[in-house]
């Protein structure tokens, strides 16, 4: 087991036990200082305080143990009962040989059922904006972050086509076009003019309970099945989701499934009678309603609503049956847990839904989890706008950090395609920011900073991943070959400590669906590989200390450009 972490911890608790002490809560964290070891352990502490022991005397019973084993170097109590840890070179540099044999290397892979990831999650005639970004950068890198535990996924955009938004915009384009045929209208719309349409159907309908009143028709007459209605919807949906695939694609968003709440219809129309015969849905003042409040709850959790005194299905009643659809679809019924990556605030919606599932039977075996995230700001510290006031358009927002990639990348060399550079350094700038904080804080937009090559940026990272991709071409280029890694140097030796940290990120991240245990592993591999690169010098050293440290800078740049993936960054040949 490559797994460096779990090692130290493993041992940790072994000697923990040896001592006749609880091993709940004991593990390592990285030492605060090189001069202290490698690792740092504080669970004597709170053991001391609960067992009113002097936390000094249960450390050193497990330092002694600890002493004992070869793999240590170094083990010490410090300060009112910290134990510093130090593994022995030897032990850092045989792992991180089986690091560089490891096809994975080190990540455990995991014997889970697949994981359906829902996000996206965006809404047929609004052009997407700055608060997809997060759904989409987020929920790729999960996907990306499964796979990478040998896990399977199945991703699904969960478009947001049904209900009142289609009855509106459906009225507006038939009366933009009154000499059209009612389903003939939508095939002639563009995108543009879908956009333009809907915001005003919308504060049509909202000054004018005329306007209402007939979106309202036509939405119960297209969730009936009226042919017109359909044909019309059917023309908008495509050309609306078509237009969306292409920043999708912009940002390397990639859907297995288009689905959305319209193909929940019949199922919506099965289960809210079945529910009721159940017993599980109840009346309420001509709502039809599932209780999901818990007594251990500590802010009011309200009934969900299945359906409306006007018959009419809400939001919720969507996920439910789109979660009872996904048990029975054979492109999804393996899946054990449906991952929802949305904005937190909607952590609400989320909850009853989840628990009107699972009081249905419905939920899947793993169950079902929301991963929310927090909003993308201004530098006023405000809701992300444009210039001018407005949302920020999700295209625009890219092509103004690949506008600005391109000023910093260097295009001197002809052989470098400047555009796809500019196009990726850009996106990694913006993918960085949205990952490497914590996702449910909200973070600034600031793409000054964003497309910095100093500091912890996306560009940063990938500069270190070429610059090491460089020097292993230009050995090639010399005919020098690689050998075993082997450590002599401390920049060395802080390189592939860093590097066998992944495994444990990967947990962390997963654990958390956590990105940004990525982001600040692979962030500290290119300080670490910074610092090496300094004070190492690779082809001007001499035969052996050259191939050893190029078997370890192969290392260094499998495993950044591992987590830089698992971001959804690519790594650029050159920069
Ligand atoms: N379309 C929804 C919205 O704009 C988000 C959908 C998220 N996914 C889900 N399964 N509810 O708020």
């Amino acid at each position: 087991m490559v797994d460096l972490v779990g090692r130290v911890d493993d041992k940790l608790r072994r000697a923990f036990a040896a001592a006749s002490l609880p091993v709940e809560g004991v593990r390592s964290v990285p030492a605060t200082r090189p001069e202290f070891g490698d690792f740092q352990c504080n669970a004597a502490m709170a053991l001391g305080k609960a067992a009113k022991r002097n936390p000094r005397d249960l450390a050193a019973a497990v330092a002694e143990t600890l002493r004992r084993d070869p793999d240590f170097a170094s083990v010490e109590v410090a300060g009112p009962g910290f134990l510093n840890l130090r593994l022995a070179d030897a032990v850092v540099a045989g792992l991180a040989r089986e690091q560089a044999a490891s096809p994975t290397l080190g990540i455990a892979q995991r014997d889970s059922a697949p994981v359906l990831l829902d996000f996206g999650g965006s809404n047929v005639a609004k052009p997407l904006h700055v608060g997809h970004l997060r759904s989409l950068v987020i929920g790729e890198s999960l996907s990306r972050l499964f796979q990478a535990q040998g896990i399977a996924v199945v991703t699904d955009v969960h478009f947001g086509d049904w209900g009142l938004q289609m009855g509106m915009l459906i009225a507006a384009i038939r009366r933009a076009h009154p000499g059209r045929a009612p389903g003939t209208v939508g095939a002639g719309i563009a995108i543009d003019e879908m956009e333009r349409l809907y915001p005003e159907a919308a504060a049509a309908c909202k000054a004018d309970p005329e306007r209402m009143a007939e979106a309202r028709a036509l939405t119960a007459a297209l969730q009936a099945g009226d042919a017109d209605a359909r044909a019309d919807w059917g023309a908008l949906r495509d050309t609306s989701l078509a237009d969306q695939k292409r920043d999708f694609d912009l940002v390397g968003a990639r859907f297995d499934l288009f689905l959305g709440e319209s193909d929940t219809q019949a199922t919506v129309e099965r289960i809210v009678p079945d529910l009721l015969a159940r017993g599980i849905a109840e009346r309420d003042e001509g709502a039809v309603v599932i209780a999901v409040a818990e007594p251990s709850d500590t802010r009011p959790v309200p009934p969900m609503m299945l359906e409306k005194s006007d018959g009419a299905a809400t939001y919720a009643t969507t996920d439910l049956a789109t979660i009872a659809d996904r048990a029975a679809s054979p492109a999804t019924a393996r899946c054990g847990r449906y991952v929802y990556v949305v904005d937190e605030r909607q952590s609400l919606h989320f909850t009853q839904v989840f628990r009107a599932a699972r009081k249905a039977g419905l939920a899947p075996a793993d169950g079902l989890v929301h991963v929310g995230f927090g909003t993308v700001n201004g530098v006023d510290g405000k809701p992300y706008k444009t210039r001018e006031g407005g949302v920020a358009r999700l295209r625009d927002l890219i092509g103004d950090a690949v506008a600005k990639a391109r000023e910093r990348v260097d295009a001197s060399d002809p052989a470098v395609d400047a555009e796809a550079l500019a196009r990726q350094v850009g996106l990694a700038a913006v993918k960085w920011a949205d990952l490497s904080t914590g996702r449910l804080g909200g973070y600034v937009f600031n793409l000054e900073r964003m497309v910095s090559f100093e500091g912890n940026t996306g560009p940063y990272v990938q500069y270190a991943c070429v610059r090491i991709g460089a020097i292993a071409a230009r050995a090639v280029a010399a005919g020098a070959r690689a050998s075993e890694i082997s450590l002599g140097h401390p920049a060395e030796r802080a390189l592939a400590m860093a590097c066998l940290r992944l495994p444990a990120a990967v947990e962390a991240a997963a654990a958390g669906y956590a990105p940004n245990e990525i982001a600040d592993f692979a962030f500290a591999v290119a300080q670490s590989f910074s610092r090496f690169y300094t004070e190492c010098p690779v082809l001007a050293a001499g035969d052996a200390e050259r191939a050893a440290r190029l078997a370890l800078c192969d290392l260094a740049f499998a495993v950044l450009s591992r987590a830089l993936w698992m971001l959804g960054i690519a790594v650029p040949q050159r920069m």
